[in-house]
């Protein structure tokens, strides 16, 4: 049986919880984002709040780095040599190598980026984002506006089937990420080589990222009921 959304809304707070305890004082932290990451900055805020914790973040996205901000968490601008001792982010799929898909709340260009400049990336889900083969989940793009129209061909030259994001709030619009680009939803079903399918995506012009995240992981911390549990790649 599915956990109910209740369950994984315990899990998501749990597996936040855990993940504060890799958070010394003094870091400079990647804040994620999604509804996993948001439960970890609320808590993180809090600590901070409380003189628990004296730390420096920059945020994923625009919504993170507005919860930060209301959390109290001291912000910080890109600059060169700015990198992170420990990054807290979600994901849509992770299997047991820790290879993930990531992007559903479209901030997967400032996630790379910052999973890229981190010395530990760590994830934080409830259970069903644990899988034995991603695909299910329909595999993120962001796509520069003028280029969409190929980028879908390429795509499904690739036996993708591609699907533009629309926006919740006025669903005749596409949705744009932060950046003010557009969205591309790929549904594989199967993933059977991700590195391979990587590096078709990144080869594309026109894509400005792809939602496959590998090799990136440090670790994985993720709720199940009322357990949580530490995978490492
Ligand atoms: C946003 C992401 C999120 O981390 C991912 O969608 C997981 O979100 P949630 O914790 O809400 O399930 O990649 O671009």
């Amino acid at each position: 049986m599915n956990p109910s959304s209740e369950q994984l809304a315990r899990e998501k707070q749990l597996a936040a919880a855990a993940a504060l305890r890799w958070v010394r004082s003094g870091m400079v932290l990647g804040l994620g984002s999604g509804s996993t990451a948001a439960c970890f900055i609320t808590l993180l805020g809090e600590a901070v709040r409380a003189g628990q914790l004296k730390v420096q973040a920059t945020a994923t996205s625009l919504a993170s780095e507005a919860l930060a901000r209301e959390g109290g968490i001291p912000l910080l601008e890109p600059r060169r040599g700015l990198r992170f001792d420990l990054t807290v982010d979600g994901a849509d799929e992770l299997d047991p190598h820790l290879r993930l898909v990531k992007g559903g709340g479209g901030a997967l260009l400032r996630e790379k980026v910052l999973a890229t400049a981190s010395d530990y990336w760590l994830i934080v889900a409830d259970s069903s984002k644990a899988v034995a083969q991603l695909g299910r989940f329909p595999l993120p793009l962001e796509v520069v506006p003028f280029a969409l129209p190929w980028v879908l061909d390429a795509v499904a030259a690739l036996g993708g089937a591609p699907v533009l994001r629309m926006d919740k709030a006025t669903p005749t619009h596409p949705a744009h990420s932060d950046q003010g680009n557009l969205l591309v939803d790929c549904h594989f079903n199967v993933i059977a080589d991700p590195e391979k399918l990587a590096a078709q995506l990144q080869n594309i012009p026109g894509i400005v990222e792809q939602g496959l995240f590998l090799g990136l992981a440090r670790a994985a911390v993720v709720a199940r009921g009322a357990e949580v549990q530490v995978l490492r790649p």
